[in-house]
C-alpha cells in the first residue's frame, strides 16, 4: 500500500502540472467580432462552379500548413503555434456567413495571417471562401 503512494503521488502531480501548462500555454480563444457591413456582404460568386479548382489551389498553397489537409486545424505548421488553429469541418464554422468567413482571411488575427495583399483576385479569394466552408 505504501509503495504505491510513492507511484501515485508523482503520477498525479505530473499529470496536472501537464493539465496547467496546456490550459496557461494557449491563449484562450475570444470571439473574434465581424463588423455588420461584412457579416451581411453578399459573395458575388455564389452561384460560380469553381470548376478549375481554384479554391483547392489557393488553399493548398496559402493555408494548408496550419488548417490541415482536410481543414481540421491540423496542419504541421499549425502545430507549433500558441493559438489554436480553427476547424473548418465544426458546425460552429459553418454556421458563419460567407461575409465573416472572407472578412476574418482577409484581415487574420493573431497567428492568421492577413491575405488581402496577397490574395488579390476577388474570384480566387471567393471561391476559396467557398472551398474552406465545403471542407
Ligand atoms: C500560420 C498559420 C495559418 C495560416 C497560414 C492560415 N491560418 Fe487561418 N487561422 C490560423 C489560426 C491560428 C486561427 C485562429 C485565430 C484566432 O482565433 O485568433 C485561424 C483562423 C482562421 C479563420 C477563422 C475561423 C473561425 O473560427 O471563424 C479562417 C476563416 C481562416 N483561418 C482561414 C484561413 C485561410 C483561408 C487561410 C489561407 C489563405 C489561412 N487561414 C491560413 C492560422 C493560420
Amino acid at each position: 500500500m505504501k509503495k504505491r503512494a510513492f507511484l501515485v503521488i508523482p503520477i498525479l502531480i505530473g499529470g496536472l502540472a501537464i493539465l496547467s501548462m496546456k490550459t496557461t500555454g494557449f491563449e484562450q480563444q475570444e470571439t473574434w467580432i465581424v463588423p455588420e457591413e461584412y457579416q451581411n456582404m453578399k459573395n458575388p460568386f455564389a452561384d460560380y462552379e469553381d470548376e478549375d479548382s481554384i479554391g483547392r489551389m489557393v488553399y493548398s498553397k496559402y493555408c494548408k500548413m496550419c488548417h490541415g489537409k482536410k481543414g481540421q486545424g491540423d496542419g504541421s505548421a499549425g502545430k507549433l503555434l500558441n493559438t489554436p488553429v480553427a476547424d473548418f469541418t465544426a458546425a460552429s464554422f459553418k454556421d458563419q456567413t460567407d461575409g465573416s468567413i472572407y472578412y476574418k482571411i482577409s484581415k487574420g488575427r493573431k497567428d492568421m495571417p492577413s491575405f488581402e495583399k496577397v490574395i488579390q483576385s476577388d474570384e480566387d479569394f471567393w471561391m476559396l471562401v467557398k472551398y474552406v466552408k465545403n471542407l
